[in-house]
C-alpha cells in the first residue's frame, strides 16, 4: 500500500541548514517567540528515539501511576509538539501549548541550538533522550514509510545516505545527539539513553524522579514500568498511535510500535554498510565523550 504523501500542507524549510517540517517561515518566527513558563517541562529528541516511550513515562509520573489519566488521549492530544502542525488538527501545536495550563509538558525535536531562547531564559527542566544511531536508522527509515508528514525513501540505502549526510528532517543525528550533549553543561538537562532505559528502567526512572523532585511508592514505580513496557504501550491505543487518521500514520505499512528493540539495524545493514558506518561514525563523532550501546 501506499500512503497519499501530497495533502499535510508541510514544507521542508532548511532553517540554519536544517530541514525542518513547517508551514511557513512565518510559522518558524512564531516558534522562535515561544514564551516558555518556568515550570515547563521539555522532552527532547532526535526522531525515534524513544519519545513517546519517555512521554508515557512522564505522564505516568506527574499522575501518580494513574493508567486511567493516562488514557485520556493519545500522545499527540496529551502534549503539544512545539514545531508540528497537524493535518487533522485545527490549530498548530504551538497554539494549543499557550493554552494549555502550567505544569506543561512539551515535546520537541529541535536541535539545542534551534529551541526557543525563552526556554534557556526562563530555565526550564529538559529531558534529553538519544537513541544510538544505527537503530534511529532503521526506525526513522520505516517510520519515513508509514506516515504521509514524510517522504517515501527509494529504500533503505538511499535513506542510509540522506541519514549520515544530515539531509533529512532534522538534520544530522550527529549534531543533535552532540550539541544536546554540550547543553548540558550550561543547563538543566538530563541526558538520558534508550538503551539504558530498556536495561535497567527502573534506575533510569529513579534518575527522573530524582530530577523532578518527585517522589513515588515503590508500588507506583512498578505500575509505571508495566505500563511503559513495549508490549504494554503497543496494545494501548492511547500510546500506539492508532487513535490517529490512518491518512496520517498507515500502521499496516509498518507499526507504530514496531520492534522496540536495541540491535535491530543488525537485521537491515549489510556488512559493508556496517564497516562503511562505523569508519564513518568515527570520524564524525571524534572528540566527544558520548558513548552509545548499539545492542545490550
Ligand atoms: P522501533 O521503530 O525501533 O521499534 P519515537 O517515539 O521517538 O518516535 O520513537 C519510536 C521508537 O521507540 C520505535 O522504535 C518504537 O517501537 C520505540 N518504542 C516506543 N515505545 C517503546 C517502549 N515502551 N519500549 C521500547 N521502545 C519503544
Amino acid at each position: 500500500p501506499t500512503m497519499d504523501k501530497s495533502s499535510t500542507k508541510l514544507n521542508i524549510l532548511e532553517i540554519d541548514g536544517v530541514p525542518l517540517l513547517l508551514l511557513s517561515k512565518e510559522m518558524w518566527d512564531e516558534i522562535c517567540n515561544f514564551p516558555a513558563r518556568p515550570d515547563d517541562l521539555i522532552l527532547a529528541t532526535y526522531p525515534k528515539s524513544g519519545t513517546t516511550w519517555m512521554q508515557e513515562i512522564l505522564d505516568m509520573i506527574q499522575n501518580d501511576g494513574d493508567v486511567k489519566k493516562c488514557k485520556r488521549g493519545g500522545p499527540l492530544e496529551r502534549y503539544p509538539f512545539l514545531e508540528l502542525k497537524f493535518p487533522h488538527k485545527e490549530k498548530k501545536d504551538l497554539e494549543i501549548a499557550l493554552e494549555t495550563s502550567s505544569p506543561r509538558l512539551i515535546k520537541t525535536h529541535l536541535p539545542s541550538h534551534l529551541v526557543p531562547p525563552s526556554i534557556w531564559k526562563e530555565n526550564c527542566k529538559i529531558i534529553y533522550v538519544a537513541r544510538n544511531a544505527k537503530d534511529c536508522l532503521v526506525s526513522y527509515y520505516h517510520f519515513h514509510r508509514m506516515t504521509s508528514l514524510l517522504y517515501d525513501p527509494q529504500n533503505l540505502e538511499e535513506f542510509y545516505e540522506e541519514f549520515m549526510s544530515g539531509k533529512v528532517v532534522y538534520g544530522s543525528w550527529f549534531d543533535h545527539v552532540k550539541g544536546w550533549w554540550a547543553a548540558k553543561d550550561t543547563h538543566q538537562i538530563l541526558y538520558l539513553f534508550y538503551e539504558d532505559i530498556k536495561k535497567d528502567p527502573k534506575r533510569e526512572i529513579e534518575k527522573i524522579l530524582k530530577f523532578l523532585e518527585k517522589d513515588v511508592s515503590e508500588e507506583v514505580l512498578n505500575k509505571i514500568i508495566y505500563h511503559t513496557s513495549f508490549d504494554v504501550m503497543k496494545q494501548n491505543p492511547m500510546a500506539n498511535y492508532t487513535t490517529l487518521p490512518t491518512s496520517i500514520m498507515d500502521h499496516s505499512i509498518s507499526p507504530f510500535m514496531r520492534k522496540g528493540m536495541p540491535g535491530d539495524w543488525k537485521n537491515y545493514f549489510t556488512v559493508a554498510q556496517n564497516e562503511e558506518f562505523d569508519k564513518d561514525y568515527q570520524k564524525k563523532m571524534a572528540g566527544s565523550t558520548l558513548n552509545f550501546r548499539t545492542e545490550i
